[in-house]
């Protein structure tokens, strides 16, 4: 079963936004400390608050992107950061985006679509990647629900099923994950194969 933009912006309107955790997690920081070029071109997909794309914003990377299919969180974003170009806030459904981008930053976006769309997101992610490309972030290493998002999984699951699609320069248990998540989350550095 696919969540539909009406159920997302139920979800901000109901306030049930407990993934928002009101300041850009660790990993996302310390990973950004690596990156010296300053324009590569980053998408940040289901950006909820955006606070990674706020970070890289204030930290002078000048090419940051980021999608949401509900409008609310976009205009929940842009109150925030007014200084963040509004025209890198991309409002629609990631599926449907076509562009290209050097680096693409995961956090809860993949645990928020169902599992039946794992195939699809990563066709997609690859869809997206520029030559050389990278897709780096978390992912929860923690079964959480069945039934509704966050949709749960496993290290193990990943190991499997991701080389079908990336070249996994990492995968791992995180080892610097916010202290909420810590020893429930794995980093990943993956690129197309
Ligand atoms: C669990 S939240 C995570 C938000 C943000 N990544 C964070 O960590 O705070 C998932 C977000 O993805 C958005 N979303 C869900 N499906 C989407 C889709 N197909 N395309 C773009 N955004 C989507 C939702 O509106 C929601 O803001």
């Amino acid at each position: 079963m696919k969540h539909d933009q009406d159920y997302w912006d139920r979800r901000w309107l109901d306030q049930q936004t407990g993934w928002d955790i009101g300041y850009p997690a660790t990993p996302f920081v310390e990973y950004a400390k690596q990156l010296h070029e300053k324009n590569i071109k980053i998408l940040i997909p289901g950006c909820g608050n955006a606070y990674e794309a706020q970070h890289l914003h204030e930290e002078g990377f000048n090419n940051v992107w980021v999608i949401d299919i509900s409008p609310l969180a976009l205009e929940s974003f842009k109150k925030r950061v007014p200084s963040f170009p509004e025209s890198h806030l991309i409002e629609g459904d990631f599926f449907a985006l076509k562009e290209q981008f050097d680096l693409i930053l995961e956090q809860t976006f993949f645990c928020a679509l169902h599992p039946s769309q794992r195939e699809a997101y990563c066709e997609h992610m690859l869809s997206l990647l520029s030559e050389g490309g990278k897709l780096v972030g978390v992912l929860f290493n923690d079964p959480l629900f069945t039934d509704h998002p966050p949709y749960g999984g496993s290290l193990e699951e990943y190991k499997e099923f991701f080389p079908k699609y990336f070249k996994l320069n990492v995968l791992e248990e995180c080892k610097n994950s916010i202290a909420p998540r810590a020893g429930r989350e794995v980093f990943i550095n993956f690129e197309a194969k």
